[in-house]
């Protein structure tokens, strides 16, 4: 059987993985690929680095250049984070005729036009499934089995590391920064956490997603996004009891009519049993509506060595089968469309809202924020307000009580309009939290 020879830039968590599946079970992946994969090298920056992993004698290396003048590595898995030197070596892999598979989603999401360009260029290609959904195959079902569709909406979570946060928070009372330890130590999160509790990882995603989807070109910086941040475990607990569970949610929403698309990456209510409300730990799950398909529910592995490490070899796997240029030809075909889309202002977007204020238990103080709402035209669909259980209010020590209201469909420059008003009231402290909350037929 003919032999593919391949490379690892990064061995750990994912390029680790990788290495296992290549060594581990060749023979399954020759029969899919039609000829071996050989893993001939794998570079990483620190030789003395126990990484749980023996590899054959020779492999492991700390020279780029042991690939990059190897004329008979072919395909190349590009499992370095972050922006540099990532794009650097992207950019030295092309340059020195390789086929690249990534999972640096941060990179396409910053630098996709570039590296995209230079692979055209040269000939080559860059297959990024493990970028987006970890283990699930998203990026060839948008890119391939909805051809035939105007796809109309994409949500989902595509963060697995905020996800097993919100999970552990609810399910098990976890703390905050345990879970976020736990979900580092599990091998989920970024090197710099920050962007996955932030929103910033899943606008990234979104980002690329919406390019396939829509083939629009949206800076992952100007997706509107907000993160867990924005909620504390007291709302897990309100939304509970209204029936619903909070998700961070990346929503892109076709608007047929005005031809504009909504992008964001909110913390939103679902109710329970929908199917993105029951996605637990790092899962990561996304929902395509296409014209003529209807909704399509993907759930999956979102994070985590092997389900990321199963993305990036069936990539590898097609690459030298040839078949990864499908994906070029997607972005190809968008790209006289990029026009005719445009992105809608985020204040544009409605959508129902979850609001908790800590009020000061006093008469008058719930006609004065109801009027605040009504003068906004934001209709209120329902409030619970608990005894007070001596908190006090924040600036005074008045006995404060949480109010939760749910509203009816508003805009959302009504609702930030309003929540900053109701919060100058000097009956409210200031630390109040607005969400997004997912109509019923859309989670
Ligand atoms: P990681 O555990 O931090 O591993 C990164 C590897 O890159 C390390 O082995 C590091 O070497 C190596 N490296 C850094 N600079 C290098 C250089 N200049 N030359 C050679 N090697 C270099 O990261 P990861 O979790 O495997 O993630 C890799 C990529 O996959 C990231 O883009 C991430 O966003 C993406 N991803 C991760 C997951 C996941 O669940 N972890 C899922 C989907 C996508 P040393 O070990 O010697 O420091
Ligand atoms: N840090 C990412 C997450 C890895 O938690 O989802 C998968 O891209």
């Amino acid at each position: 059987m003919e032999k593919t020879r391949v490379a690892i830039v990064g061995m750990g968590t994912v390029g680790t993985g990788v290495a296992r599946l290549l060594l581990d079970h060749g023979d399954r992946l020759a029969r899919h690929a039609g000829r071996i994969l050989w893993l001939e090298k794998a570079t990483v920056r620190d030789l003395k680095k126990n990484r749980g992993i023996q590899l054959p004698k020779g492999i492991l290396t700390d020279d780029l250049d042991s690939i990059l003048k190897n004329p008979d590595i072919e395909v190349v898995a590009h499992l370095v984070g972050g922006i540099e030197p990532a794009r650097t070596i992207m950019l030295q892999l092309l340059d020195a005729g390789k086929d690249v598979v990534t999972a640096n989603k941060a990179l396409l999401a910053e630098h996709g036009e570039e590296l995209f360009d230079r692979a055209r260029a040269l000939g080559r290609t860059i297959a990024f499934e493990a970028s987006v959904g970890g283990g699930i195959p998203i990026i060839a079902n948008i890119s391939q089995c909805f051809s035939a569709n105007q796809i109309r909406s994409v949500r989902g979570i595509l963060n697995g590391t905020s996800n097993y946060i919100i999970t552990s928070m609810e399910e098990s009372g976890v703390d905050y920064a345990k879970a976020l330890k736990h979900a580092q130590e599990l091998g989920y999160a970024e090197a710099d956490p920050t962007m996955d509790v932030d929103g910033s990882d899943a606008a990234q995603k979104l980002a690329i997603l919406a390019h396939l989807a829509f083939g629009i070109r949206v800076k992952w910086r100007e997706i509107h996004r907000r993160g867990l941040e924005a909620f504390q475990l007291d709302d897990l607990n309100y939304a509970s009891e209204l029936g619903y569970r909070i998700k961070l949610i990346a929503t892109a929403q076709l608007h047929e009519s005005t031809n504009q698309l909504e992008l964001h990456v909110s913390p939103t209510l679902i109710r329970r049993g929908r199917p993105l409300a029951e996605v637990r730990g790092a899962y990561n799950a996304i929902m395509v509506d296409g014209d003529a398909v209807g909704d399509m529910f993907f759930h999956g592995k979102g994070a985590g060595q092997m389900p990321t490490a199963s993305a990036v070899v069936a990539d590898m796997i097609d690459t030298a089968a040839g078949r990864t240029d499908i994906t070029f030809r997607r972005l190809e075909l968008w790209s006289d469309r990029d026009s005719k889309i445009d992105l809608m202002p985020y204040e544009q977007s409605k959508g129902r809202y979850y609001m908790r204020f800590h009020v000061a238990d006093e008469p008058g103080v719930l006609s004065q924020i109801t009027g605040i709402l009504g003068k906004h035209a934001i209709s209120i669909a329902s409030i619970i307000q608990h005894e007070p259980n001596n908190v006090f209010h924040a600036d005074d020590k008045r006995h404060a009580v949480p109010l939760v209201i749910m509203t009816h469909q508003s805009s959302e420059s009504a609702a930030m309009a309003a929540n900053l008003e109701i919060c100058k009231l000097s009956s409210v402290s200031n630390q109040a939290v607005y969400l997004r909350v997912s109509e019923g037929d859309k989670a």
